[in-house]
């Protein structure tokens, strides 16, 4: 029967509650079924077949978005001091990248905010800082962006880092400027979608804990993979890296901060470390679209016209990497530079895609699946956290 029940909540939301704790799951069932006033299991799935909005509800009661900031003032004054390590040989152009994921409604992603700002000082300016902040909850991931607090949520903040850091008037209190510019709010599946990578810090608290076990070690291989060597990962006070300890080394015994050792991530080219196979069953290569070449003039001057006005925006390249077609709305996302004219691929596109235009040519040359998509990739141009998708094609 509970079978049943994570099916309808997928189909419904997507998302796949079978990873989340078995006693968490029944005892959110128990609760929905006494609100409702449904008798037993039976009932209560006949009810969700007739009510699309309870199965929302069934799938939001799995997340307890309980958060503060500074939760745990010891780990924050911890944190602080690898804060401080890592900016002592870090150059400013180098900048910093920090993930927040399961951030709920972003006081976590705040305060770790105001740690790098009070770490860099007078070099935040020319220190890109990048810390991304997400959760599944879109909105809890809302709050966060608006970014209002009552005057409670500082309670217990130090006074001198809430005069530097926050702006309190009789609305509330909200992280100032300098602190909210460094944050980018996503909504993002843990258990489903990509990581963040190139990370220096990763803090994941109170999240692991309501996944069971295997959920819990293939979400810390990701962050194996996510994290630069050395980088540091931060989880809830009763939170552990458990079996997984030849990836991560506690630096604490009580504090849980782990740095990451240095070894092969485990399973790397593998769907379940980030790279996404999509459309390679044998039913989608079936039915895939005939050659080009086989349709009539017309009839692929009108497909060039809804390339053109309707795709995502597309690049062809050759073997080589080097660009042959454009379609769609590329503008944004390539630009040219004066001096030896170069027309690959990665020498084209903005900076900030270089990296993961890199990664899938060269994982497109290798032995890895025909389609692919990167790692999130952040751009100003861009509302959200956008992928890169790569199909491999054969000619003649
Ligand atoms: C208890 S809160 C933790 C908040 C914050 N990290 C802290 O420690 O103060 C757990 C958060 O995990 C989020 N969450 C649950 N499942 C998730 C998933 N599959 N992907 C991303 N976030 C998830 C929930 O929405 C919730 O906001």
């Amino acid at each position: 029967m509970l079978d049943v029940i994570v099916e309808l909540v997928r189909h419904a939301t997507q998302v796949d509650v079978s990873h989340y704790k078995d006693s968490t799951f029944r005892r959110q069932l128990q609760r929905r079924m006494l609100e409702l006033g449904v008798p037993d299991l039976d009932a209560y799935v006949a009810h969700l077949q007739q009510d699309a909005a309870e199965l929302q509800r069934l799938q939001r009661s799995l997340l307890i978005s309980v958060t503060r900031f500074f939760r745990d003032p010891e780990v924050f004054a911890r944190l602080a001091e690898v804060l401080a390590e890592i900016v002592s040989v870090r150059p400013d152009a180098e900048g910093l990248r920090l993930w927040v994921p399961g951030c709920a409604t972003g006081e976590e992603a705040y305060t770790l905010a105001v740690l790098v700002a009070e770490a860099l000082g007078d070099r935040l300016p020319r220190c890109p800082v990048r810390l991304f902040a997400t959760d599944i909850d879109a909105d809890a991931i809302a709050h966060a962006r608006r970014a209002v607090y009552p005057h409670a949520a500082l309670e217990g903040v130090p006074a001198e880092l809430v005069a530097r850091h926050f702006v309190v008037d009789q609305d509330g209190v909200r992280p100032a400027r300098h602190i909210r510019d460094l944050c980018v709010f996503a909504q993002h599946d843990l258990l489903s979608q990509p990581p963040f990578v190139n990370l220096d810090v990763l803090s994941c608290r109170n999240v692991l804990i309501y996944f069971e076990g295997s959920a819990q070690v293939e979400i810390l291989s990701r962050f194996h993979h996510a994290l630069r060597p050395q980088a540091c990962l931060l989880l809830g006070q009763s939170e552990s890296v458990g079996a997984l300890s030849e990836l991560f080394q506690s630096t604490d015994g009580h504090v849980k901060l782990f740095r990451r050792r240095t070894v092969p991530s485990p399973r790397l080219l593998e769907l379940s470390m980030g790279w996404r196979r999509i459309g390679t069953s044998a039913a989608s290569h079936k039915a895939r679209p005939e050659p080009a070449a086989s349709l009539l003039a017309s009839e692929r001057r009108f497909h060039q016209h809804l390339l053109q006005r309707h795709a995502l925006p597309s690049v062809l390249v050759d073997a080589q990497g080097q660009v042959q077609h454009l379609w769609g709305d590329v503008d944004r996302f390539l630009k040219l530079e004066g001096g030896k004219a170069d027309f690959s691929l990665a020498g084209l596109c903005v900076p900030a895609l270089r990296a993961e235009v890199r990664t899938l040519l060269h994982l497109a040359t290798t032995a890895a699946p025909s389609e692919l998509a990167s790692m999130p990739v952040a751009l100003p141009c861009l509302a959200s956290p956008s992928y890169l998708l790569s199909t491999k094609v054969s000619v003649g």
